[in-house]
């Protein structure tokens, strides 16, 4: 199958106006192009569509909680794909449900949320402290200064995965490598395709070793617990989808959020000082960071009035989240950092039926990760000038391309 899954794809970026996605030199704050405002406007793309930009917080969870909007971009014309709106039928069986509504979505779903027990939780957060904990002393025997995006916040997720699906310890590397190519802003579109096409390969293998050697872990559990089984192009799809939406947003997270707190060293400060202030920390990180830009979008399905805004139906309504998250009706001092602001929901992880399901594990990744990361190295500081870190703002995952930091 054709699509790829996830919030990751770079296609999208080249029709928006870039007012809404570049940072310039303040990367911690939504692009200009997002600020003020009514909280729904049109948007002008830059392939001639118009599109509908969604600024505020109550306006973007109506939007994703309510069936007119449907997340079904092939069936429903969506003027912001990249990809032609009718695709060919067989699309239509695969496994790739972030991107389908209601009843189809929720049976796919359904299979995996009940993969993501209580037990293999608990068992995956031990590893997670034993692959920050490994890549971290690695770091410091390497010496007082390193780029910590691939020496820590890819491989961190990449592993965490591999745990997931149950890839061979033999297998990883070779899964780690494709990830970083297929996943990277700095691959070139050629090398993504090439790097994406040798995963969806790796993937099947993996899921027939799984049906001829199942094992203890979640995908072993996808191919014989699901009732009615699913099919091997199903099962392809569920993993790529676990791999796209699991590994680029958590890796930026990790990188983003670490400079974002070297930044802040108040607040950076007060983390340190009482670690129990990790879990609002992260919070606050997710609000703040809103690192899937523009990448959460649905298509109305009949004309709708929203934000006192008349959409017509077959309009493209895109959540700028990282604006809604800092709604002034909703948080008090919203362009704030503050690692000790009382709990508010976000929109990081979305909402509605969509809502991230891996979002505890997103949780006990970016909690051990950048615990580990401050309570093992506690002169962490960049080793360069803060404009000199690159951002990727032309991603629809926004972060940092690389972050070299000392100790
Ligand atoms: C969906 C954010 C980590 C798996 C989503 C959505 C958002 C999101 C905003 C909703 C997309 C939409 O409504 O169109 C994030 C962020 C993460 C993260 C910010 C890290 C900090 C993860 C991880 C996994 C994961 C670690 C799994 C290993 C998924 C899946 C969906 C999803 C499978 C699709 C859910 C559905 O369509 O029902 N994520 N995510 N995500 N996420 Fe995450």
């Amino acid at each position: 199958t054709g699509r790829s899954a996830g919030v990751s794809t770079a296609g999208m970026r080249r029709i928006l106006p870039p007012d809404v996605v570049e940072r310039g030199r303040a990367p911690f704050d939504p692009p200009p192009g997002l600020r003020g405002g009514g909280p729904v406007r049109p948007l002008d793309l830059l392939n001639g569509a118009r599109a509908w930009l969604v600024t505020g917080f109550e306006e973007a969870r109506t939007v994703l909680s309510d069936a007119r909007f449907s997340a079904d971009k092939l069936r429903h014309h969506d003027a912001t794909s990249p990809r032609p709106p009718q695709a060919p039928v067989a699309e239509r069986e695969d496994g790739a449900f972030v991107f389908m509504d209601p009843p189809e979505h929720t049976r796919l779903r359904r299979a995996l949320t009940g993969q993501f027990t209580v037990r293999r939780m608990r068992q995956l957060e031990a590893r997670v402290r034993e692959i920050a904990v490994e890549h971290i002393e690695a770091m410091r025997a390497a010496g007082t200064r390193a780029d910590l995006v691939p020496a820590f916040a890819l491989p961190l997720p990449s592993l965490v995965i591999c745990e997931l699906l149950g890839v061979d310890y033999a297998d990883r590397a070779e899964f780690q490598e494709r990830t970083a190519v297929g996943l990277s802003a700095s691959s070139t579109p050629q090398e993504q395709i090439a790097a994406r096409a040798e995963l969806h390969a790796f993937m099947r293998r993996l899921v027939s070793a799984k049906r001829s050697d199942p094992a203890d872990d979640l995908l072993s559990g996808l191919v014989h617990d699901a009732d009615p089984p699913l099919t091997d192009a199903q099962l392809v799809d569920m993993a790529l989808l676990l791999l796209t939406a699991g590994h680029e947003t958590t890796a930026n997270m990790l990188g983003l959020g670490t400079f974002a707190l070297l930044e802040h060293p108040g607040q950076l400060a007060a983390l340190r000082a009482e670690p129990g202030l990790i879990d609002g920390a992260v919070e606050e990180l997710l609000r703040f960071l809103s690192i899937i830009q523009l990448g959460v979008s649905r298509v109305a399905t009949e004309p709708v009035t929203l934000g006192g805004v008349d959409l017509p139906a077959g309009a493209t309504v895109v959540i700028a989240t990282p604006e809604v998250n800092r709604d002034p009706r909703h948080w008090p001092d919203p362009d704030v950092l503050d690692v000790r602001r009382a709990r508010t929901p976000h929109l990081a992880f979305g909402h509605g039926v969509h809502q991230c399901l891996g979002q505890q594990l997103a949780r006990i990744e970016l909690r051990i990760g950048l615990g580990e990361l401050l309570s093992r190295l506690p002169g962490l500081r960049l080793a360069v000038p803060a404009g000199q870190v690159p951002v990727r703002d032309e991603m629809l995952v926004f972060g940092v391309r690389s972050l070299p930091v000392t100790w």
